[in-house]
């Protein structure tokens, strides 16, 4: 499997986003992962201003609000890279449409948040030129992607998170790599993508796990040399 190292643009610079971009492409890096999280609370208030008191504040998908497509469309124009973006919200179907047209590469919805309608989603993120993925939160059993997998219109990647979702710079569980050999052993050549906690130390259990696609934000962006961290995340998996 072709190992794709993709730097979490949530550990960069926001500040000089196309810089911090061009820098990780110059370092080795194959994707950008970009990190699209929006506040369920936000979500439900735009979509009916009347419900403006809600008391669900436990059903937000990640605590936290980062980056949504004008972001993504002003990177697109100082860069050709790979942006992989994980979409870290409850309703996805609303989102291909404006992430596809601000530029985005891939399109990674979580399982937990597509509900019965993951075909008409996976068909529509195709039909708008992106390459569909589908990503696990670490409480979720693997089982839950298989079909999504198995489907006519199936997606090219499934990424397992290996920290709740939400913010970088957390510990890896190494627990989830069960649901990464189990994933390798069905589908041999299906892209499988790792996020949360990656860098140096855990690399080698997440590639002989079956994992290839690497997520890593702050093990890199935090380092002295980048480039060596990416071409140590490569190794691992070439190997
Ligand atoms: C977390 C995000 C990750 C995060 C990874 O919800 O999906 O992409 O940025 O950061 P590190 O590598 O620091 O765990
Ligand atoms: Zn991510």
């Amino acid at each position: 499997m072709a190992a794709k190292i993709a730097p979490s643009m949530l550990s960069s610079d926001f500040a000089n986003l196309a810089s911090e971009a061009e820098r990780m492409l110059r370092c080795g890096a194959d994707w950008l992962h970009m990190d699209i999280m929006f506040h369920y609370v936000v979500d439900k208030l735009l979509k009916n201003s009347s419900s403006a008191v809600l008391s669900c504040f436990e059903l937000h998908f990640v605590p936290n609000l980062t980056i949504g497509a004008p972001v993504i469309e002003s990177l697109r124009k100082h860069t050709k890279a790979y942006l992989d973006c994980h979409l870290m919200v409850t309703n996805p179907l609303d989102y291909v449409e404006p992430i596809a047209k601000a530029g985005a590469s891939g399109f990674t919805f979580h399982v937990e948040a597509s509900a019965d309608n993951w075909q008409e989603l996976i068909q529509r993120i195709k039909a708008n030129g992106m390459r569909p993925g589908v990503a696990i939160k670490p409480a979720t059993p693997i089982e839950e992607v298989y079909p999504l997998v198995e489907n006519e219109h199936h997606v090219e990647m499934v990424l397992v998170m290996t920290v709740e979702p939400g913010f970088g710079g957390q510990k890896f569980m190494p627990e989830m790599m069960d649901k990464v050999r189990s994933l390798r052993n069905k589908y041999p050549s299906l892209d499988i993508e790792v996020d949360g906690g990656l860098g140096p130390s855990t690399i080698d259990m997440a590639a002989s796990a079956g994992a290839n696609c690497i997520v890593a934000g702050s093990s890199v962006f935090g380092a002295p040399d980048p480039a060596q961290v990416i071409s140590t995340l490569r190794k691992s998996v070439q190997n």
